[in-house]
């Protein structure tokens, strides 16, 4: 994700800067970019690739005392030099960095090239340069309080103007930033660890808050304007925990992650009842879209349980025949591909050797074009496709996906409902039922974060266990499928998936007393026969932990020691977002309580680049 440095004191700044933005490296990046001031005004240095190449032409900034500096993890433009940040308004005077997204980018675009600025980038960033640039009439500060009422969406920003040496102004909305305090100088980041070595006392500036930072004070004010008192807070942490952002793991960090994660996903790409999304995300034509027979998904491990989700709702949206295929299985199943099949990649490294392999078996194969849904911008699978919806979900370090596979689910919901319109498959009304529940699914996963004591004290049993089945019909199953292998990947606990209906088709002769049985029931059409089957896991000894709407688990007649894990209510086929995230979450405290090694799990990688 991308990261914000400034720095205005005594000390030369870029190096200070780079300093602080190899910090910021382990959240991921695709380009960075360092602006210094100086009394002969700004210069930049900005490159695509790591901060190593930004290092090396550190000699070309003159001396300063005064900077800012980004890492840029790509959402709106292709990872390259130009839309590298810092970003420059029409004159060059004034300099800005961005992290999160402006929604209402294509529309300011429009306006600000019609009145007639020079637009350089791909990005919505330089965007916000040339409206600070019509705003500023002798003060910056002012400036910033007048353009962001014209910008939508999130954002940290933080800028200079030639003209103002010794101040840098930011504003915070929905994206971090901390005022570092130092001794005659101050600092500005998104993230703690960047300042950790300088300074460990800090402002945490709120939502709808600017700043203006100079040498000697920090200065923040309201959304109303007027000034704020704020007392310093002290940051008690190692630069290794900060990175985990006080987390023990990386895997619980990124759980906690995924209501930001999913608003990310979703924004800008859901307007009013629509799904839009750019050219370069979907580029089917209509009659295309028209003449699909059939949709490949092709992924492997979390992403190919995204895409179970994902079969259901082009079928039932978009109203075409629909497969998602193991890509490791792709090849030898001969597929069925011709020029009138779609098939869509799913990765969140964008490296896995199958799934790559397979979207080029697809493309040899004659596909109508190999769409794509990644999250590692400048990956191999993001650069191959003709198409890439990122799912922005930020850096995943954890083996253990979590915020990948519930971006991923939304991502593919967007492109089905997308298609689906293309197609005319989808009335307004229905796309606006659906829409609406996706832009509600943040707020439900934050709301399902809230099991987690409960879930903490339930892992401490199931973490006793040798074996744990889990059990669902519709999207339940699918959910469970992504439930076991979260359980077994870091617990080591031996888990199996089963479509509800199946158990009696064998695996309950496995059942007997204190055998631990995962029950999702989301889906309020197939909770009766769900909680039917539950019954005869119960009349078998199972222990049932029933996980589930409140409406679909009042169908269940538990007692004992059987629990209850309510989560919120959605569209049945988004509800894998909800019941998953239960499911990590006891995943991650069964795998503490046995000791394992949570964010390495023996055997595996993050990324597996071998077939
Ligand atoms: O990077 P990818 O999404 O292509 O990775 C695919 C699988 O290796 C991955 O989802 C794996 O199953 C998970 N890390 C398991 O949690």
């Amino acid at each position: 994700m991308c990261g914000i440095v400034g720095y205005v004191g005594q000390k030369q700044a870029a190096r200070i800067l780079w300093d602080s933005l190899s910090r910021l490296e382990y959240r991921g990046y695709d380009s960075a970019g360092i602006a210094v001031l100086n009394g002969a005004g700004v210069a930049t240095i900005k490159c695509k690739g790591r901060l190593k190449d930004l290092r090396e032409r550190l000699s070309e900034l003159p001396p300063a005392t005064q900077g800012i500096g980004h890492t840029r993890w790509a959402t709106h433009g292709v990872p390259s030099d130009t839309n590298s940040h810092p970003h420059h308004d029409c004159s060059g005077d004034i300099v800005l960095v961005h992290n999160g997204i402006i929604e209402n980018h294509r529309e300011l675009r429009e306006e600000l090239a019609r009145r007639g600025h020079n637009i350089t980038s791909q990005t919505d960033t330089e965007l916000v340069a040339h409206l600070l640039e019509e705003n500023y009439r002798g003060d910056l500060l002012q400036a910033m309080m007048d353009t962001v009422p014209c910008l939508e969406g999130s954002m940290a920003l933080v800028a200079l103007h030639e003209s103002e040496p010794g101040k840098i102004v930011a504003y915070r909305e929905k994206s971090p930033l901390i005022l570092g305090l130092g001794e005659g100088e101050n600092y500005i980041a998104s993230d703690i660890p960047a300042i950790l070595p300088y300074t460990k006392k800090a402002v945490v500036m709120g939502d709808g808050e600017f700043a203006r930072v100079s040498r000697d004070a920090v200065e923040v004010f309201g959304p109303d304007r007027k000034p704020v008192s704020r007392e310093p807070v002290m940051v008690d942490l190692k630069p290794e925990a900060a990175e985990k952002a006080g987390f023990d793991h990386f895997m619980i960090k990124e759980i906690y992650e995924q209501p930001e994660a999913l608003s990310r996903a979703i924004s800008g790409r859901v307007r009013g009842s629509s799904v839009v999304l750019e050219p370069g995300e979907y580029g089917l034509t209509d009659d295309q879209a028209a003449g699909i027979s059939r949709i490949y998904l092709l992924a492997c491990g979390t992403a190919y349980h995204a895409c179970l989700a994902g079969k259901t709702m082009f079928e039932r949206f978009a109203g075409v025949p629909t497969e998602a295929v193991l890509a490791s299985e792709f090849r030898y199943q001969d597929p069925l591909v011709d020029p009138s099949v779609l098939c869509i990649g799913v990765s969140q490294s964008g490296e896995t050797a199958d799934t790559l392999a397979a979207t080029r078996e697809a493309r040899s194969r004659g596909a109508m074009r190999i769409m794509s849904v990644v999250n590692s911008a400048l990956s191999t699978l993001a650069i191959e496709a003709d198409d890439v919806l990122y799912q922005r979900a930020g850096p995943e370090i954890a083996v253990a996906s979590t915020k990948a596979y519930t971006t991923q689910v939304v991502s593919l919901a967007l492109l089905a409902v997308r298609l689906a319109v293309a197609r005319g498959r989808m009335t307004p009304h229905e796309a606006a039922a659906f829409t609406r529940e996706l832009k509600e699914l943040p707020a439900k996963a934050q709301t399902a974060l809230k099991l987690a004591g409960e879930i903490k004290e339930l892992a401490k049993k199931v973490a006793l266990k040798e074996d744990v089945f889990f059990i669902g019909r519709g999207a339940d199953y699918l959910a469970a499928m992504e439930g076991q292998l979260k359980l077994k990947e870091i617990s080591y606990i031996h888990a199996e998936a089963y479509a509800a209906g199946e158990l009696k088709h064998g695996t309950l002769a496995l059942i007997e007393d204190g055998v631990p049985v995962i029950a999702l029931m989301n889906d309020p059409s197939l909770a009766p026969k769900t909680a039917s089957n539950v019954m005869e896991v119960k009349a078998r000894g199972g222990w049932i932990i029933a996980v589930g709407t409140e409406e679909c688990l009042n169908k269940l007649e538990l007692d004992g020691d059987d629990v209850r894990l309510v989560v919120p209510a959605t569209h049945p086929l988004l509800s894998p977002v909800t019941s998953v995230i239960a499911m990590q979450l006891l995943s991650y405290y069964a795998a503490l309580e046995k000791g394992a090694d949570v964010d390495k799990p023996r055997n595996l990688a993050k990324s597996v680049t071998v077939e």
